[in-house]
């Protein structure tokens, strides 16, 4: 420890005088630097050595549960089934096992899953409905998770209870899904968070985590107006930095930080994930009642703004076609990005905002 802290003197030394009488002692501060750097790499390697007992100390080895998890992460669509890994290495004699959804909006509230041991098990709440215990072994303490729903991603917990020492690993499950921002009918930055959050709802998704706009950001979303996020801050996703949009910065995630939920407004980022139905297009110069009725006439609805951007993201719907949608905007889906379509160089969903619903120049885009 003396050594590192001798090492970093002598480098502060070294740079402060060196910049006031360059010449001379540019070769003496090597010298310093090769002497130093021997003592650093002999002394660091005491260092960590000592470090890493400490850290044995401190975040104890686990005795019953396999650490690191098989996998960390795991990664769905709604509607689908996962498996959220849990495996005993040694199995107390008695014991038992707690499955909880991490929640940390939630603090306090402990959000169970499943509690069971080796003779019995019991679901709790909403997520329990849907989940099961996979027991591929005798080992296996493993949750499965049927028909994810776009709000199931987050943290869970496999919690051994044992009564002496408790244990417990973390595995992250990841909903596979697309972002869109999304702009009310009246014009920008018109919804408080509550109304952001119903308008992602009616457009069948979820106001977005911080975490899928910081993935849907590497994939190329760039967008230039804030908008609401899940956890009640506000963020945009800029790829291509421009004065208009927040200054010259690099590219990236720009916040405003948490905002007042009740009073500040802000457009809103949605979340969606696949859906069990398909989008396609109705062609014809409609009007919006008229492309509602063409979307009745075979069994299906207007599309919503979440399933269209489902469509592209999930099965590269392409449509170089303008189309209403059940809000009231036309918009059309582009995964080949080509000049005649808009003239974008990259992938999107395109809109036109909210055009007077008598104008007779769109088609409909229909879920059924
Ligand atoms: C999920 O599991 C349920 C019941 O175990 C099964 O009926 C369904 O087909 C599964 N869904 C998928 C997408 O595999
Ligand atoms: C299709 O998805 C919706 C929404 O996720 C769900 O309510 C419905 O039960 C699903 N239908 C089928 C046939 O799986």
């Amino acid at each position: 420890m003396t050594h590192i802290r001798k090492t970093t003197e002598y480098l502060r030394h070294c740079y402060c005088t060196g910049a006031k009488r360059m010449a001379p002692l540019i070769t003496s501060c090597a010298v310093v630097l090769l002497f130093t750097w021997s003592f650093f790499s002999w002394s660091s390697a005491l260092y960590s050595s000592i470090r890493e007992d400490t850290a044995a100390a401190v975040t104890k080895k686990l005795q019953y549960l396999l650490e690191p998890p098989v996998f960390a992460e795991v990664i769905g669509r709604r509607g689908e089934n996962v498996t959220l890994p849990c495996i005993l290495r040694t199995k107390p004699k008695n014991y038992k096992v707690k499955w909880t959804k991490v929640e940390p909006e939630r603090v306090g509230l402990e959000n169970i899953v499943m509690i069971f041991n080796a003779n019995a098990f019991k679901p709790y709440g909403l997520l329990g409905r849907r989940a099961s215990l996979r027991r591929a072994h005798e080992m296996d303490a493993s949750l499965l998770l049927r028909h994810l729903e776009l709000d199931d991603g987050g943290q869970y917990r496999c919690e051994l209870i044992n009564g002496i020492e408790d244990e417990n690993v973390v595995i992250t499950l990841r909903i596979e899904g697309v972002v869109f921002p999304y702009q009310s009918k009246h014009g920008r930055y018109r919804f408080t968070y509550p109304e952001a959050k119903e308008a992602c709802v009616e457009q069948d998704g979820r106001l977005a985590s911080y975490d899928q706009l910081y993935r849907a950001w590497t994939e190329g979303l760039d967008w230039c107006n804030a908008g609401w996020l899940h956890d009640g801050t506000v963020h945009y996703p800029i790829i291509r930095p421009r004065p208009v949009c927040g200054g010259e910065l690099l590219p990236g995630i720009r916040s405003y930080g948490p905002k007042d939920k009740s009073h500040d407004r802000f457009d809103a980022f949605c979340f969606t994930s696949n859906n069990n139905g398909s989008v396609f297009y109705i062609s014809g110069s409609l009007s919006y009642d008229q492309a509602e009725h063409a979307c009745r006439a075979r069994g299906s609805e207007l599309a919503l703004v979440g399933q269209l951007y489902a469509a592209w993201r999930f099965q590269n719907y392409d449509r170089c076609d303008g189309g209403w949608l059940k809000d009231g905007s036309v918009r059309f889906p582009i995964s080949n990005p080509r000049n005649r379509c808009g003239g974008i160089a990259e992938a999107g969903v395109r809109t036109f905002g909210f055009p007077d619903k008598m104008t007779h120049l769109y088609g409909a885009y229909c879920y059924r």
